[in-house]
């Protein structure tokens, strides 16, 4: 594994490891304090970000690295400068590349043209880091991922193709639950159940809530991604069924509650099951830290 852009770069044992690196990384931050001494990070991004871009500059620096932000204002990639000539800038200075683009085929070219790592933190068909980090927490909280049933609900978008690609490799069982007209992508759900037939993971897409049924996770996003210009009030009323409530861990008996956020509270999930007991919510932000720097070590460190 030399950069994670889709997440289907990753091997069952590879996956494994990362999550076991991930908790490691959390319970005992002293035996990595040096870890990336001497090593610098950029970390770029074309869309808003709070989680993403404080997790991977205080993971760098919790490391003993160095991490070099680049916002907004430089403007979408390719438009200064070639994304190659980039590329191939940052891999004379730096260990590695983060990168939140607008769209996937960016990352693939940077990809192209880099020498060092490149990792996806964001883009229109992907959040790997974001699908790792919530299997750390699922782990975290579940003995045997083999077992654990996880439903995503909302928007079928990049998070619910990373839970979908994590979740197979990882060989969970995963439905997301969706609005007819907002199914996940039909080619990347194809991949991710050809990964499921070989780990025995279980793959599917409803719009029935009642599929849900005894399930052990429910996992939010917001209804709109980035770059969706949508107007709420066109969506609301088809999503609000959607919505992650007291009632519908009444009626499905799901006991824990994940969302990647930004979440909107009284629209994807409401504020008492997000502050309840059920949310593993904020352990699921801070894991992004562990699991980006489990997965940093692994890439730079090779
Ligand atoms: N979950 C997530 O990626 O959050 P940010 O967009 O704030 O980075
Ligand atoms: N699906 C959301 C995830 C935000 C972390 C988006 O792309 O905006």
């Amino acid at each position: 594994m030399e950069n994670l852009l889709t997440g289907m770069e990753m091997t069952q044992q590879q996956a494994l490891d990362l999550i076991a690196l991930g908790k490691d990384l959390k319970a005992n931050p002293s035996k990595y304090a040096q870890a990336l001494a001497g090593k610098s990070v950029v970390t770029l991004f074309e869309k808003q970000s709070l989680r993403t871009r404080v997790t991977f500059d205080i993971g760098v620096n919790k490391l003993g690295g160095h991490a070099v932000y680049l916002d907004q204002t430089n403007g979408a990639m390719g438009s200064r400068e070639d994304v190659k000539d980039f590329a191939a800038n940052i891999s004379r200075w730096a260990d590695c590349i983060v990168a939140r683009v607008f769209d996937h085929k960016t990352l693939v070219e940077m990809q192209e043209y880099a020498s060092v790592p490149v990792i996806n933190s964001l883009c229109d068909l992907y959040h790997p880091c974001q699908g790792m980090a919530d299997f750390l927490t699922i782990a975290q909280n579940y003995n045997d991922l083999t077992k654990v049933k996880l439903a995503y609900i909302g928007d079928g978008n990049n998070v619910t193709h990373s839970l979908f690609i994590a979740g197979a490799i990882l060989g969970a069982t995963v439905t997301a639950v969706c609005p007819l007209g907002h199914s996940p992508d039909a080619q990347i759900m194809k991949k991710a159940e050809e990964i499921a037939k070989e780990t025995g993971a279980t793959i599917t897409v409803t719009n029935n809530i009642d599929d849900i049924k005894g399930y052990d996770v429910v996992y939010g996003d917001t209804w709109l991604s980035m770059g969706d210009d949508t107007p709420l009030e066109q969506i609301k009323a088809k999503f609000m069924p959607f919505q992650i409530n007291q009632a519908l861990l009444d009626n499905t008996g799901i006991k824990h509650i994940l969302h990647c956020q930004p979440a909107h509270r009284g629209l994807d999930i409401t504020s008492d099951v997000m502050d309840g007991p059920a949310s593993l919510i904020f352990d699921q932000a801070e894991n992004r830290m562990h699991i980006q720097n489990a997965i940093m070590l692994t890439l730079i460190n090779k």
